[in-house]
């Protein structure tokens, strides 16, 4: 069976793909460091899957020990997720998203050897605040956050080394991700995200103040909140065995960047109406002033991977907020 190398394998995304792949019987060998992660993705691995291996370091750190691991395992497919993600963070930390999200790039491309095919967690970030709506992969790009530079500058690397190394490379660029599998093993850390919308539902819901604060209903939208376009985790992961099938069989030098979203525009009123009624909870909701930085609407044109990686997201928003909530309501 075939060797997959994956880096993040301790995070949401990662986690999840990782799983699915020991499921399908692929050969592990999994990298984080934990800087946004617990080690529970990883005991669950190590103790259920006999394929699984995991080394703890820091893929920005030593270029020489990435290079070692690469030599040592010989991965067929790299799936390259490790990153920082946080927008807000980017701004006031540029020095460690530059070295942690470019240089773990950088060190993973000069360790893969000449034929290896890489997959790599890129973001519609890159698209910064595109007039052009659904985007599709010919928008500009635009960087308009230390996040979204490093993205920008990880896929240039990237397309470089293809071009120079014959590295076989895929950008996969989400747009938002929620929800969890439905096995609830690998489910997302929310305690870190409480701008983001599924996240800040669930922690009203824990906390039972059961009232969230909605910024700004005067957009130029069907009903004035901002439309965004979610995509459940599980469709995203597909995306990523998808890409690994197109690059398996195409031929060398290639490299390519796929939108991996659902094509249709959710509001916040939609998700909200959509969570209360799949779960039987009763979310009400406060309207504040648009909050700086907000784009009204931003959702993909998934056209590109529908027709060359022969991939479609099939679940719904009731789905991804049944799925979202599921995973978690018995947490304590
Ligand atoms: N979740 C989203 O909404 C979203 C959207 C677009 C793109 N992405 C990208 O997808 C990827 C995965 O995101 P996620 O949501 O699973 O995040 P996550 O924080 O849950 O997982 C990322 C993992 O990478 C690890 N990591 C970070 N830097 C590392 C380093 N230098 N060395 C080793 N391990 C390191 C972290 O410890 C963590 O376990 C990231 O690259 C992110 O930028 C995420």
């Amino acid at each position: 069976m075939k060797k997959i190398l994956i880096t993040g394998c301790a995070g949401y995304i990662g986690g999840t793909f990782c799983y699915e792949a020991l499921k399908k019987n692929y050969e592990v060998l999994g990298i984080d460091n934990f800087i946004n992660s617990t080690d529970k993705n990883i005991k669950y691995f190590k103790k259920n899957f006999s394929k699984f291996r995991f080394v703890d370091l820091d893929l920005s750190i030593s270029g020489e020990k990435v290079k070692d691991i690469f030599n040592d395992f010989a991965p067929d497919y790299v799936v390259h997720f490790a990153g920082l993600k946080a927008v807000g963070e980017s701004e006031t930390k540029p020095d460690l998203y530059w070295q942690n999200n470019v240089l773990s790039t950088m060190n993973i491309m000069e360790a893969c050897l000449s034929g290896t095919r890489l997959i790599f967690s890129s973001s519609a970030t890159v698209y910064g605040e595109s007039v052009i709506q659904p985007i599709s992969e010919k928008c500009a790009i635009k960087s308009e956050s230390v996040y979204g530079s490093t993205k920008i500058s990880s896929e240039l690397l990237i397309k470089d080394y293809s071009r120079t190394k014959n590295i076989e490379a895929i950008c996969l660029r989400y747009f938002n991700p929620v929800g969890s599998h439905k096995d609830g093993i690998v489910v997302e850390d929310y305690t870190n995200k409480p701008n983001n919308l599924m996240p800040k539902l669930i922690e009203v819901i824990k906390n039972k103040s059961n009232e969230i604060s909605v910024f700004g209903n005067d957009y130029n939208t069907q009903d004035g909140t901002g439309e965004r376009d979610y995509i459940h985790i599980s469709d995203l992961v597909a995306g990523h065995f998808s890409a690994i099938e197109y690059i398996y069989d195409n031929e060398e030098n290639l490299f390519k960047t796929y939108n991996l979203g659902t094509g249709k525009a959710t509001s916040v009123l939609e998700l909200v109406e959509s969570f209360n009624r799949v779960n039987s909870t009763n979310i009400k909701i406060d309207f504040t002033d648009r909050r700086k930085g907000d784009v009204e609407v931003c959702y993909a044109d998934p056209h590109l991977a529908n027709c060359e990686l022969k991939w479609k997201a099939v679940y719904s928003i009731d789905e991804m907020c049944r799925d979202a909530w599921n995973a978690v309501k018995n947490d304590t």
